[in-house]
């Protein structure tokens, strides 16, 4: 197959770019303020709800060529701490069907990371959700998005009309966005135990000298027996934590990292994340395994520390594998400022783990 190399022309500064970065993240510090005001607690301005926090290996093989890049150059075996969540700024009922997110925190690699500040961390993250493409898919979309999100509470027509509009765009668009619109949740009522869903980086990353979107697929017999499973949501408004928890009482899990190696730049856009990469152009290519064991998901401790302490981001990374386009670009600023105002308002310090021992059982 024909891989695309990456080099750095391939990313395309949009116009106004700078000025839309800014006003996406004053948009959601503003928004951000507003839940912690509400909960009198800093919590994530994406991703808030926390379902529970395990750690595990991630397992390197001998790769061919195409793939044996960036950290996953050589064999080797990491420990790993990884989170779940809901996709919504806000604690919300699980009954409210909603992509969830699975934060990967790869523990103990070497080389110089991209961020100055983290230079020298050992870190290198790998967030990814249950879609495939991020509806809004560059920072000038993202942008009229939240603008539209903020007027739902608008009573002008106007702005019910283009918030109708948005939420003919789908439930996930709008579960992504922590709304939810009683009219679509009887179409769209969904709501699949997390642990059997297949995540996503959504958008594309460098990998080494190719470009990847990378993904989580369930692996082992236990948790693939949970895919497209249809979690009851009335017994408990946690009842995706409740499921998780239980789950890693009983059994571990495995799950296959795979790497899409981008093959044709015009039908696998890195500048428009919302183009999903077809599977014919390019296959999803094993490059890794999480095994996490049996544990206690969610103790008072690992809650407190994974939700207030640690924090995920694309851009805690090797420059061999530098998150790519504007809806990736806009992410740097965005993450800094909702980790930042969490820490600062919860009094906690920033933890970037140097070791798994540091994460509590
Ligand atoms: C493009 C694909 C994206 C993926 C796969 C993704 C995934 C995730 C995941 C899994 C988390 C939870 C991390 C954790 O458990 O701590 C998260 C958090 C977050 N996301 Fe994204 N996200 C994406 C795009 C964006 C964009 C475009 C923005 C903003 C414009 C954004 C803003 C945030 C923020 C502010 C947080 C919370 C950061 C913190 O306080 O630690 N994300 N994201």
């Amino acid at each position: 197959m024909n891989y695309v190399k990456y080099t750095p022309n391939i990313e395309v500064k949009q116009p106004n770019e700078d000025e839309q970065i800014d006003k996406i993240v004053e948009m959601m510090h503003a928004a951000n303020v507003k839940a912690f005001d509400k909960h009198r607690h800093g919590i994530r301005d994406a991703h808030a709800k926390q379902h529970g926090t395990v750690v595990g290996t991630l397992e390197i093989p001998e790769l061919p060529e195409h793939l044996a890049q960036g950290l996953f150059a050589k064999p080797g075996s990491y420990p790993v701490v990884i989170r779940f969540s809901s996709a919504p700024g806000e604690l919300k009922d699980d009954s409210v069907p909603v992509p969830h997110g699975m934060a990967v925190k790869v523990i103990g690699v070497p080389g110089k990371k991209i961020l100055p500040d983290k230079q020298d961390e050992v870190t290198q993250d790998f967030l990814m959700v249950t879609m495939p493409v991020i509806p809004f898919g560059d920072v000038e979309q993202y942008l009229k998005m939240q603008n539209v999100v903020a007027l739902q509470d608008s009573t002008s027509e106007e702005g019910q009309r283009a918030f109708a509009a948005l939420a003919r765009g789908g439930q996930k668009v709008l579960g992504l966005l922590g709304i939810s619109d009683p009219t679509l949740d009887g179409i769209a009522a969904e709501n699949e135990h997390l642990l059997g869903q297949t995540y996503h980086t959504m958008a594309a990353i460098r990998y080494g000298d190719y470009i990847a979107k990378i993904s989580a697929a369930p692996l082992s017999p236990e948790v693939k027996a949970l895919e497209g499973q249809i979690l009851d949501t009335k017994k408990s408004p946690s009842a995706q934590r409740d499921a998780l928890v239980d789950f890693f009482h009983k059994h571990g899990a495995e799950y296959q990292l795979r790497a899409q190696l981008c093959t044709d730049l015009e039908k696998m856009p890195i500048e428009d994340a919302s183009v999903e990469w077809d599977e014919k152009l390019s296959p999803q290519q094993p490059i890794g395994r999480l095994i996490i064991p049996q544990q206690e998901a969610y103790s008072p401790a690992r809650r407190v520390f994974s939700d207030d302490k640690l924090e995920f981001n694309p851009w805690h990374a090797l420059p061999e594998h530098q998150p790519l386009g504007s809806i990736m670009r806009v992410r740097i600023k965005a993450y800094e400022s909702s980790t930042a105002f969490r820490h600062a308002m919860n009094v906690q310090p920033r933890v970037e783990p140097r070791d798994i021992s540091e994460i509590p059982q």
